[in-house]
């Protein structure tokens, strides 16, 4: 599995003030859609390109457009929605996909509650999105979720991530092609599960 962390300037100061307890809903929306474009840019690094003729005002060249089949984008709902606009617009052309999964907050254990995604993932090039990686258990059943479908390569763009989270999910795709694109690595989780320093409940700072 390829992990990798943000170390941009400015995707530390947006996260900062999406730490920031006093930072209100709006504000949040508005900063997720734009932190995750920043790490949308790194998520797509590899993304599948066809060689295609283009005429310029001024010549015949080459250039590329986004192979087929489309690449899928899944936001893991319900917090994973506030990140799917910042995701389309950096890759207008992508098919949408939806899970919906809730951890159960006793046992810490996903559960999956909705599902609208193509049958056959066969070659599909997909894209995670989910702002926590906390235990690791909902992205590791999600990316779990997409190979039993048939995906190809599973890229997860998260916010945060715990160092444990991470750990589990690693352990979890084996050599399977998975990337993780993360925000900032924080410390750790606390007794209740919570990323620490972390930004709270980020479904409830969303939409609560
Ligand atoms: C949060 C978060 C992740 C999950 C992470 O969602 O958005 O989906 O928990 O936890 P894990 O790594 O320990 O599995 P939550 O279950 O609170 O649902 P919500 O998005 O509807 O708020």
């Amino acid at each position: 599995m390829r992990v990798h962390v943000a170390d941009h300037p400015l995707i530390t100061h947006k996260l900062s003030v999406l730490r920031d307890r006093t930072t209100p809903s709006p504000t949040f929306r508005a900063l997720t859609e734009e932190l995750v474009t920043l790490l949308a840019y790194e998520a797509t690094r590899n993304v599948r390109v066809t060689a295609t003729p283009i005429d310029t005002p001024v010549a015949h060249t080459m250039g590329v457009a986004i192979a087929k089949p489309r690449p899928l984008v899944v936001p893991i709902l319900r917090a994973g929605l506030g990140m799917l606009e910042g995701m389309v617009k950096l890759v207008p052309t992508a098919e949408v996909g939806f899970l919906g999964m809730a951890r159960n907050e006793e046992t810490l254990e996903p559960q999956t509650y909705a599902e609208r995604l193509p049958d056959d993932l066969s070659g599909r090039q997909c894209f995670v999105l989910d702002p926590m990686l906390a235990t690791g258990g909902t992205l590791a059943a999600a990316i779990e979720f997409l190979f039993d479908r048939g995906a190809e390569e599973v890229t997860c763009v998260c916010i945060l991530g715990a160092p444990e989270g991470l750990a589990a999910v690693e352990e979890s795709v084996g050599d399977r092609n998975v990337s993780i694109v993360l925000g900032a690595l924080d410390e750790k989780l606390d007794e209740n599960g919570y990323i620490v320093p972390g930004l709270g409940d980020a479904g409830d700072r969303l939409y609560g």
